[in-house]
């Protein structure tokens, strides 16, 4: 990642924080558009699922390139509860939270790439990217 930046994540204000930094870097990135508010639409999920599920944690975001593309990297890092069954938390719909189950899922199909790895008990890491057009 190019230029990282942390936020850290423990209250929602933080999300919002997270929410506009990742908007301005992604437009210093090249972004235009419509693809700032889907950046950070997907950004506020994961977030949103720090504070929810492992209370604290931290996005870094900063810009990225392979093979001569530009793009925007998320990275959503806590050391919550983990998460037991990735596939179904990748579901439209589930939730152990009795909410609507579509962050994630609706993060994923923001980005072009997104990776979770989780240990139930140990934490859980989102990462995300989203190449320029
Ligand atoms: N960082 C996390 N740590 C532990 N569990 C998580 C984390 N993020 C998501 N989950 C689990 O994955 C489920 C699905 O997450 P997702 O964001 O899609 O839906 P939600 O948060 O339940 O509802 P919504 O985001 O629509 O308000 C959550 O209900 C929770 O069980
Ligand atoms: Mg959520």
């Amino acid at each position: 990642m190019i230029d990282e930046r942390r936020v850290p994540i423990d209250r929602d204000v933080d999300i919002v924080t997270a929410r506009q930094l990742g908007r301005e870097l992604a437009a210093e990135a090249g972004f235009t558009g419509s693809d700032l508010t889907l950046i950070a639409t997907a950004i506020s999920e994961v977030a949103r699922n720090i504070v929810v599920y492992a209370e604290r944690g931290e996005i870094r975001l900063g810009r990225t390139d392979r093979n001569g593309r530009e793009g925007i990297e998320v990275v959503a890092a806590d050391e919550g509860p983990g998460i037991p069954d990735i596939q179904q938390a990748m579901q439209d719909g589930f939730s152990t939270g009795r909410s609507l189950g579509l962050g994630l899922p609706g993060a994923r199909r923001l980005m072009d790439e997104f990776e979770i790895v989780s240990e139930v008990g140990k934490g859980t890491v989102v990462t995300m990217r989203k190449w320029r057009p």
